[in-house]
């Protein structure tokens, strides 16, 4: 009789504990974090430095507590933030971007510190922009249309903008995203001193981290990484209870 008891109670504490999970939308192994009186309390899909990768899309650093910084991708730069909504709305505030912008005219890996992640079967990214065409250096053709505007050049690439946001990339040119101010700019851009940045996690993304899994962005496809540990640990506790 015992070991029945001792099953169902198992089976029963894990149903618990996955219901627990999903109500919560909180991995066990991923507890909150509290930045700053300010800011409160970090969850998904906000991490810190410590916590694993699962725990999170984008990693805040309150160890500053006056200016917390979030780092908006890989390698990315550090932007200081003020605040973060309960619905994933970030708000920057922070003017060293413009003085970098200012003190390197036209510089590649400036602009790709800066930009905006897009979106992506993970997360959906809203934000005002001004859209950048950068473009390889020999792609002079476009100075001659009249829906593209040269804003600046280097060695290796040129830069452009559309009059309207919504044009495609021209051939071999590829798309960066820099903040702007809410009206729209048709100069060439003026570092805002605040932007909101609105982070909407996909339905897919959300169910894998409840489960315990990395989101990642394959190719365009989304795909759920390292869910193998948490079925295990499942099989492993039936076991147990047998
Ligand atoms: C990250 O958050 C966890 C959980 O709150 C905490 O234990 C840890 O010290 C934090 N790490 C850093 C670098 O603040
Ligand atoms: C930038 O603006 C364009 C046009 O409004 C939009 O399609 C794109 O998703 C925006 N990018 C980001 C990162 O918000
Ligand atoms: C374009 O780039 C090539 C190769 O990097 C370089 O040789 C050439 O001088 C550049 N042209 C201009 C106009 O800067
Ligand atoms: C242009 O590209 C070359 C080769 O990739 C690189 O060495 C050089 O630093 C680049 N120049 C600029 C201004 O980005
Ligand atoms: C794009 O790049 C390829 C290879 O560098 C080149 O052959 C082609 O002419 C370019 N297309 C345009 C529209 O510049």
């Amino acid at each position: 009789m015992a070991p029945v008891v001792l099953l169902i109670f198992s089976v029963l504490s894990h149903l618990v504990v996955l219901h627990y999970a999903v109500e919560d939308g909180h991995n066990t192994h991923c507890p909150a974090y509290l930045c700053n009186e300010k800011v409160g309390s970090i969850g998904f899909p906000f991490k810190n430095k410590t916590h694993s990768p699962e725990c999170g899309l984008y990693t805040v650093d309150c160890s500053d507590r006056s200016s917390p910084k979030i780092q908006l991708k890989e390698e990315g730069y550090w932007f200081e933030f003020e605040s973060i909504t309960q619905l994933n709305s970030v708000s920057i505030k922070d003017d060293e971007p413009e003085r970098l912008l200012k003190s390197d005219d036209c510089n590649d890996d400036t602009f790709d510190m800066l930009s905006l992640p897009s979106s992506s079967p993970i997360v959906h990214v809203f934000a005002h922009n001004l859209t950048l065409f950068k473009c390889p250096n020999d792609t002079s053709t476009l100075d001659e249309e009249t829906s593209f505007r040269k804003q600046c050049g280097n060695a290796n690439h040129t830069y452009y903008t559309t009059a309207s946001n919504t044009s495609p990339a021209p051939h071999n040119c590829s798309i960066i995203y820099l903040p702007a101010p809410d009206l729209t700019l048709h100069g060439f851009p003026k570092w805002p001193a605040r932007f909101t940045l609105q982070l909407v996690v996909t339905k897919e993304c959300n169910e894998c981290y409840v489960k315990g899994g990395v989101c990642q962005n394959d190719m365009g496809e989304f795909k759920c990484a390292n869910i193998v540990k948490g079925d295990k640990s499942l099989r492993l506790k039936l076991g147990l209870g047998n």
